[in-house]
């Protein structure tokens, strides 16, 4: 038979105590029904790689519901199941006593934050696409051709834990040679008709790790890629949205683009150099303080809204919509995307314009929105209208209100915003700079 490489140190010494302990009990529920059980995915990959996996995908051959069933029954949590599909979720109960327990026995100083919220537990099985694009047919199966209809050869390798088969590699199709010599490599000719968000897959793993698209890999992109056009817009902005989290975001969109990948997602989509050197700036710094974020969402996902703004401020109006359409964007993201659009325009119509002027381009802008319109703008002046808006003026009130301006007569109208807009903008300007001065301006406006 095959001869299995064991990764039990590899795992021992990369996994925190507590899913070690967790991967034990598992291995000994599945043992305990004979059940061949695998942790497939990245996990395999990461570990020979030497970084900790926190997805935990396992594939049983048999059924993957039923012991589930078992391990929520002896420690607790939550299963949803697909009894059809022979897919389960565990949820984990930290708190579940029988959980800690037998964590306890494993690993007496198990920290349990370090268990993952989740395990997903599925029969093996292969995969059949009738067209390209499609979703495919499903069929039980063995291990061996479970791990054969997966994305690239990196992500073929599995880690048996049942019982005394702990621990060992699994790799029918070349993974761990391919790891080594930093490949990304397809298993057959029509991985990328079958689906064909594996090219944008490609990328990101490629880049994520130094790696390599190999040739013959490469060349089934290229004759590949023009099938990204038929992938849902939801599918294509996810993978955008993985892009986005990573690293080597940078890097992956100018390979995107360099491959020809971007202009299939949309035509009028743009990678350059000044959006190269935005995004580093983006990422490689934590969102300025003093533009006043809101607590949420987090600081990654408001960076993930500028870096969107970013990367469609270039896309010329005419093609926004189509591309907002495209990638399925959320309405209050294409909001701010227009409203960055917008702004922009009008920053560049009146740049000859006193401040105030200027600033009323800005007006409403979130801070999302103007920092994006400051990494955008390289001109010193815009950029200090957009930090000084962001920073002071968005907050500047005239001492002055409306109710103060109906008592002294002014009719309930649109005038009262007028005149309000009027102080606001003399303040802006420096022609008004103390509540003396303020009120004089306000006598002037009111009676000539
Ligand atoms: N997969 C695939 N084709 C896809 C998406 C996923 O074949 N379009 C397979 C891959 O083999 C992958 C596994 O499903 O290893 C799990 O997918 P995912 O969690 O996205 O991949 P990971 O390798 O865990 O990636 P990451 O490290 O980014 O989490």
């Amino acid at each position: 038979g095959v001869e299995h490489r064991n990764l039990s140190e590899e795992i021992t010494s990369v996994l925190p105590p507590a899913r070690l302990a967790l991967l034990r009990l598992i291995s000994r529920a599945a043992q305990n029904r004979q059940l061949p059980i695998f942790v497939v995915g990245g996990f395999a990959r990461d570990l020979l790689l030497n970084v900790p996996s926190f997805d935990l995908d396992c594939v049983v051959e048999g059924d993957a519901v039923d012991l589930a069933d078992n391990l929520a029954d002896a420690y607790g949590g939550r299963i949803t199941s697909h009894q059809k599909f022979g897919t389960a979720k565990w949820r984990l109960n930290p708190k579940n006593t029988a959980l800690q327990a037998a964590l306890a026995e494993e690993s007496p100083d198990a920290d349990l934050s370090a268990l993952p919220d989740s395990i997903d537990l599925i029969s093996s099985r292969t995969e059949f696409y009738e067209k390209p694009s499609a979703l495919p047919i499903v069929q039980k199966s063995s291990i061996k051709l479970d791990l054969h209809r997966r994305d690239f050869t990196i992500n073929t390798m599995a880690v048996r834990l049942d019982g005394n088969h702990f621990g060992e590699l699994y790799d029918y199709w070349g993974g761990l040679s391919d790891l080594k010599k930093g490949l990304i490599r397809v298993l057959h000719s029509l991985s990328f008709v079958d689906d064909p968000t594996r090219m944008l897959r490609a990328v990101r793993f490629e880049q994520r790790f130094g790696f390599t698209i190999e040739e013959r890999t490469l060349r089934l992109m290229r004759q590949a890629k023009t099938l990204l056009k038929d992938v849902s817009g939801e599918r294509i902005r996810h993978e955008i949205d993985l892009i986005l989290v990573e690293k080597q975001v940078v890097s992956m969109m100018t390979r995107l683009a360099d491959l020809g990948l971007m202009e299939q997602i949309h035509p009028a989509l743009r990678w350059n150099d000044d959006l190269a050197s935005q995004f580093m700036e983006l990422f490689d710094l934590p969102l300025p303080r003093k533009y006043d974020f809101s607590g949420h969402p987090s600081e990654m996902e408001q960076k993930i809204q500028v870096a969107y703004i970013l990367w469609l401020l270039p896309v010329f109006s005419n093609n926004l919509q189509e591309i907002i359409q495209r990638l399925r964007l959320k309405n209050n993201l294409s909001h701010m995307i227009q409203q960055a659009h917008d702004a922009n325009i009008e920053l560049d119509r009146r740049r000859k314009e006193p401040d105030s002027r200027l600033i009323a381009a800005l007006q409403g802008c979130p801070p999302v929105v103007l920092y994006a319109l400051w990494l955008h703008n390289k001109l010193t002046h815009q950029r200090n209208i957009i930090e000084k808006y962001a920073v002071q003026w968005r907050h500047v009130k005239p001492r002055t209100d409306g109710k103060k301006l109906m008592k002294m007569g002014v009719p309930a109208s649109p005038r009262i915003g007028e005149i309000l807009d009027e102080l606001r903008a003399a303040w802006i300007d420096g022609r008004v700079s103390s509540e003396a001065e303020e009120e004089a301006l306000l006598q002037h406006i009111l009676h000539g």
